[in-house]
């Protein structure tokens, strides 16, 4: 693994940031620079970032594999769908959205849609727990989803559109799909 010249350059002041003996603070900005420039955290990009920061690699593995926001396997080059199953989202209809997953991607979490544009997975609560249930679509939320818009907006996807963040039942007066 190697990040381009100018991740490189860009890493190297993230580690510049931090005091004498306290680089190793600089892992979750380098992991996500990784993972935003291969579209995925794989062994090796692991493996680089641990020895730039002079961590053992199973110190890096835990961070890593911690947060929902990084990927250790491949994702869809157009979307990895993150559904919110916890509490709120639960009781108004995250199995609902799950099942549209599971139908119109692919029927396990993390594996890929069969045209490799989409997959998805269920994650705990995001912190929009008043507009469940929503979902995380790369950076952005998607929130007051029903079946019908959540289809919908994957279709939309699909096709290439980029559907407006934010609440999907008009509340703030949010762009129709
Ligand atoms: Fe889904 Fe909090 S329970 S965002």
């Amino acid at each position: 693994f190697a990040f381009t010249p100018a991740n490189q350059a860009w890493a190297e002041a993230q580690i510049t940031k931090y005091p004498e003996g306290r680089q190793q603070s600089a892992v979750i900005p380098l992991l996500w620079r990784a993972q935003e420039q291969e579209g995925w955290l794989t062994k090796p990009a692991i493996e680089g970032i641990a020895d730039m920061l002079g961590m053992p690699y199973i110190r890096v593995l835990e961070v890593a594999t911690f947060y929902f926001m990084f990927q250790l396997q491949p994702v869809g080059s157009v979307a990895h769908i993150q559904i919110c199953g916890t509490l709120s989202c639960m009781i108004c209809g995250a199995e609902d959205l799950i099942a549209v997953c599971r139908e119109k991607i692919a029927p396990n979490p993390h594996q890929l849609s069969a045209d490799g544009k989409f997959s998805w997975e269920e994650v705990e609560c995001l912190g929009a727990c008043a507009n469940a249930p929503m979902a995380q679509i790369g950076k952005d939320y998607y929130e007051d989803l029903s079946t019908d818009n959540f289809a919908t907006l994957l279709d939309n996807m699909a096709a290439g559109k980029v559907p407006l963040p934010g609440p999907q039942n008009g509340r703030y007066a949010a762009e129709p799909l």
